[in-house]
């Protein structure tokens, strides 16, 4: 795979990097000490330190204390722990938000934030801008050369509560962007198709934001996200600029908060200016299949990171505190998950927050050391976890390997599907992307999650889910890659649009409908209650459509509902590759059979045989092959393996078996 991204040079530690976020604000010096001792015996040699520190080294406007940092960080050094030293601008203190009130942003109407919380700031402020970068170049001068500070953190998961703003400034920037982008009031106009409800532009200075109490355009819409994003990223930009002045020699990053998409920020378009990408990830307590979202967003980081190992920077051993109910991990998950997250090529375990706080708005969110001390379920299970990651110490630089499946995922058109109206709109972007990888994380097929800029060549699969936009040099693309041979899945409401979220002409899936060979001519969506069944005994829900076949093959039609005798899912050859089209919502048990034929005819075939339930990842490169193993069941199970476990150092012959919720990491013998 390649991709954006860049490889980190040095990594911040020796090994699979281990610890968290780490507020020491909170606490008195003697808890600091105890912190130390703790950490040691937990094993943790990465603290991401300072996200909250503003405050701390600029109590006053223009006055300047580091003495707080310089024994924080000659401590943590003294004890082994290296530091991601974070720059302090996502807690602008409340000095600087009672003084200049324009820096908080507003929403779409036009209501400022309060000061309080964090990221109280817009990124088009440039008097924020000042200020921040004033505290980032005084900070990056006073650090510079010290052997604690090994990576840099750019503020914390910009866009986390400052994503979007109203104000003056952010609409004089969204019209300078704009203008930058079309040059002309009338080619902005035809761009967002302004003429429709006679609502066209005669000057730049009418173009708003998307505020509040009316409908605005998609074409606005989705332009409005992506300038959200380029202002954000041109912060990041500018405090890299100054961190690499002073310290050219410690990479640069922020956190982002990969999931299922589309996010507030378009990150695999941030990712070439990281030195290293890292994701926050936090599961949600009652999704069943809460692991497999988890797997989902580490093949989504390592198709951001070009295929490198990323780190996981930040995620919780147990209850987040920010939904109604608040569940904790059950016993054996946190390790389960932390190993989940290595298996799909993280560097790094990572978690929020070292120590628990006992105040502060996040006081019952989970933490390796919890309120109940170091004699607990949870630490022993954190000085447990760091005993894993030492032994995982040589998996450290390795690749996943052997994904032959890719899924094209692309933020713009998760913005684009939310925009504006559509015949479904309860459809969320990554619904078909997930369903899809959900039964090949079941089949133990692994998925690279890319962008579609990546270079699908050596992918015997390629799928597009719910591809909502798609440009026409990616639609080339995929054309490309199946004259080449390839095979590609094309499901329902992909290539709908165009990189101005305009509707592309003459059947849908506009953009792929040549190579298909099919197409439809009208959506026909079902309620939430009506399914329909195909001929070829699959069942369906929430879509269908009107299909005609100008030169494919019928795999299945539609034998009830709306369209019943029309076609449903259909397969074109096209020289040595094949262009399937699915234009209908399978429930598992019909998309998972049509997966089965697809990897069948093409040859993919699972990591490892293993028993239900048992997900399986292989990383390696330079001779060397790690199988991961992970029972998400509460039985006991086996996979197919040989080598010696690093976790046990015991040597399997063909077959491990694993106890309930037990995880292995196989070095396998050469095969
Ligand atoms: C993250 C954030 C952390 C902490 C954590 C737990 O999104 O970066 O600072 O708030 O969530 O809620």
């Amino acid at each position: 795979m390649s991709g954006a991204g860049q490889a980190l040079g040095a990594w911040p530690t020796d090994g699979i990097s281990y610890g968290g976020d780490y507020n020491p604000e909170q606490w008195d010096w003697d808890v600091i000490l105890e912190d130390m001792r703790l950490m040691r015996r937990a094993g943790v040699d990465l603290v991401t330190l300072g996200v909250f520190s503003w405050v701390v080294h600029e109590p006053r406007d223009g006055e300047f204390d580091f003495s707080w940092l310089d024994r924080m960080l000659d401590l943590l050094h003294e004890h082994g722990i290296s530091v991601d030293l974070a720059t302090p601008t996502a807690a602008p203190p409340m000095w600087l938000q009672h003084a200049h009130p324009e820096i908080l942003p507003e929403d779409e109407w036009g209501r400022r934030r309060a000061p309080g919380g964090r990221l109280g700031w817009c990124a088009s402020s440039p008097v924020f801008r000042e200020v921040a970068l004033r505290i980032v170049e005084r900070l990056a001068e006073h650090v510079a050369g010290h052997p604690a500070v090994r990576l840099w953190h750019v503020s914390n998961e910009l866009g986390g509560g400052n994503g979007r703003c109203h104000c003056a400034e952010s609409t004089r920037s969204f019209q300078e962007w704009v203008e930058a982008r079309y040059g002309t009031v009338e080619a902005v106009n035809e761009a967002w198709g302004m003429a429709f409800w006679g609502n066209s532009f005669s000057a730049f200075e009418e173009i708003q934001t998307p505020r509040g109490g009316t409908n605005h355009n998609p074409g606005q819409q989705l332009d409005y996200e992506r300038f959200s994003s380029d202002e954000l990223l041109g912060h990041y930009r500018a405090e890299r600029a100054i961190l690499k002045k002073w310290t050219p020699e410690v990479p640069v990053t922020t956190n982002f908060m990969v999931g299922l998409g589309p996010d507030v920020v378009d990150y695999a378009r941030w990712a070439p200016e990281m030195d290293v990408v890292g994701n926050d990830h936090y599961t949600f307590g009652p999704d069943p299949r809460r692991h497999q979202e988890l797997a989902f967003s580490g093949d989504r980081m390592r198709g951001i990171s070009g295929g490198g190992p990323w780190m996981l920077m930040e995620h919780a051993t147990g209850a987040s505190s920010w939904h109604a109910i608040n569940q904790p991990k059950l016993p054996g998950e946190m390790i389960r998950h932390a190993v989940g997250h290595v298996a799909r090529g993280s560097d790094s375990v990572m978690f929020f927050q070292w120590r628990a706080s006992r105040a502060g708005i996040e006081q019952f969110h989970s933490a390796m050391l919890p309120h109940a001390g170091a004699e607990t379920r949870v630490f022993e299970d954190v000085v447990r976890l760091g005993g894993i990651v030492e032994r995982l110490r040589e998996v450290r630089g390795s690749r996943v390997v052997g994904a032959r499946v890719a899924l094209l995922h692309d933020n713009e058109a998760g913005w684009a599907l939310r925009s504006g109206l559509k015949p479904n709109n309860r459809i969320g972007y990554a619904d078909t992307a997930r369903a899809i990888h959900d039964a090949l994380f079941d089949r133990a097929v692994t998925v690279d999650v890319v962008p579609p800029w990546t270079t699908l060549d050596a992918y015997a699969v390629v799928v597009v889910p719910g591809l909502f936009l798609v440009s026409d040099e990616h639609a080339a693309a995929v054309a490309d890659y199946v004259a080449g041979g390839g095979t590609v899945l094309v499901t329902w409401f992909s290539g709908i649009v165009d990189g101005t979220n305009t509707v592309r002409l003459g059947g849908y899936p506009g953009a792929f409908r040549d190579l298909l060979g099919a197409s439809s001519e009208q959506i026909h969506p079902l309620t939430d209650d009506e399914t329909v069944l195909l001929d070829a005994g699959w069942s369906a829900k929430r879509w269908t459509e009107l299909v005609r076949v100008d030169d494919a093959q019928v795999v299945a039609s539609y034998a009830t509902g709306p369209n019943a005798g029309h076609p449903a899912v259909t397969r074109r050859s096209v020289g040595r590759g094949t262009a399937w089209y699915l234009s209908t919502e399978l429930e598992p048990d019909g998309l998972g059979a049509l997966l089965e034929r697809i990897l069948e005819e093409t040859g993919v075939a699972a990591v490892t045989h293993a028993s239900s339930g048992v997900e399986a990842v292989r990383r390696g490169g330079d001779g060397q092959s790690f199988l991961f193993l992970i029972n998400h069941t509460d039985a006991e199970a086996w996979a197919e393996a040989t080598g010696e476990d690093l976790l046990t150092g015991t040597v399997h012959r063909g077959r491990v078996d694993l106890a309930a919720g037990a995880v292995a990491v196989i070095r396998e013998e050469p095969r």
